[in-house]
């Protein structure tokens, strides 16, 4: 049986072949699976996700300052859309595929996609991921976070460490010229060195010119090699890491909330990234 291979690397008819074009195409010929051209972000591009970056962060630091016992989730959804429309930008949640809050939040045994609610209020203990992302002239950023509030108990809290620890270890596994099965390798071993497990139904994305593009970032162990990593690709990586089992279910009184089967807590952190020369640069600090 003969492999079949994805093309995706497309020259533009008459324009002219750069060495970028050679390179991709010589690992294309050789059977990887490449990103397509489009993918690429321009200078000018990612300057834009940048400062889209830059607002999503700000959102994020308000959070973080405010956040506290009593609050309830509807108070942080005003916190994100007040502060992001004030900086002329776009919360990207709100209406997207019928998605009726400004931002994600997800507490304990949530795992992504837990919407705003007046009813819904903070615990002393609990750990709750806030995942923000914003459309400022056109481009997109998406980042989150877990927040601690007040005191939780040590098990909580080595969760949420743990799988910081996940982002950043995955950040390191992506080599430009690498490819992108690395780095759902590399999460799930530092995820289960430490008991836990790696969310497989949820994935990190290429992001920038819209909220979700090619590729799709997993974050386990595929055993495949996934695509070429090429400078100039913009990507989430945001590990969905369980203290109890992986599987998950979508709460069907509203099709968003994803909740662990076992409800055992899960973390999660998120950040968009950058495949430069040397590594990826974060957009989102
Ligand atoms: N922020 C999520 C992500 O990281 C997407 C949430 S879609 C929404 O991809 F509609 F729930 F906001
Ligand atoms: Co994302």
């Amino acid at each position: 049986m003969s492999k079949r291979v994805t093309r995706n690397w497309h020259v533009p008819r008459g324009s002219e072949m750069t060495e970028l074009d050679k390179k991709v195409l010589g690992f294309q010929n050789r059977g990887c699976l490449v990103p397509k051209r489009e993918l690429i972000k321009t200078p000018e591009q990612i300057e834009g996700i940048r400062r889209s970056g830059e607002i999503n962060t700000g959102v994020l630091d308000l959070v973080e300052k405010e956040i506290r016992a009593g609050m309830s989730t509807a108070d942080i959804d005003k916190l994100v859309y007040d502060y992001t429309t004030a900086h002329g930008a776009i919360p990207a949640p709100l209406n997207y595929e019928g998605f009726p809050k400004s931002v994600c939040t997800s507490i304990n045994e949530v795992v992504c996609h837990g919407i705003p609610n007046e009813n819904e209020i903070l615990c002393e203990g609990d750990i709750i991921n806030v995942d923000v992302s914003t459309i400022y002239e056109g481009y997109f950023s998406d980042a989150s976070r877990m927040f601690i509030i007040g005191q939780t108990s040590p098990e909580k809290e080595r969760l949420v460490r743990v799988t910081k620890e996940c982002l950043e270890i995955g950040m390191q596994a992506a080599k430009p010229w690498g490819f992108l099965g690395e780095v759902g390798k590399a999460i799930e071993r530092h995820a289960r060195k430490n008991g836990y497990s790696v969310v497989r139904e949820l994935c990190g994305h290429g992001v920038g010119l819209a909220f979700h593009e090619d590729p799709e970032v997993d974050h386990y162990n595929t055993h495949k090699q996934g695509m070429l990593l090429v400078p100039g690709m913009v990507f989430t990586i945001e590990p969905m890491i369980n203290m109890g089992e992986r599987y998950v279910f979508i709460d069907e009184a509203d099709g968003w909330t994803v909740v662990t089967e076992d409800e055992l807590p899960s973390a999660q952190w998120e950040h968009t990234f950058v495949v430069t020369e040397s590594g990826l640069e974060i957009l989102t600090h």
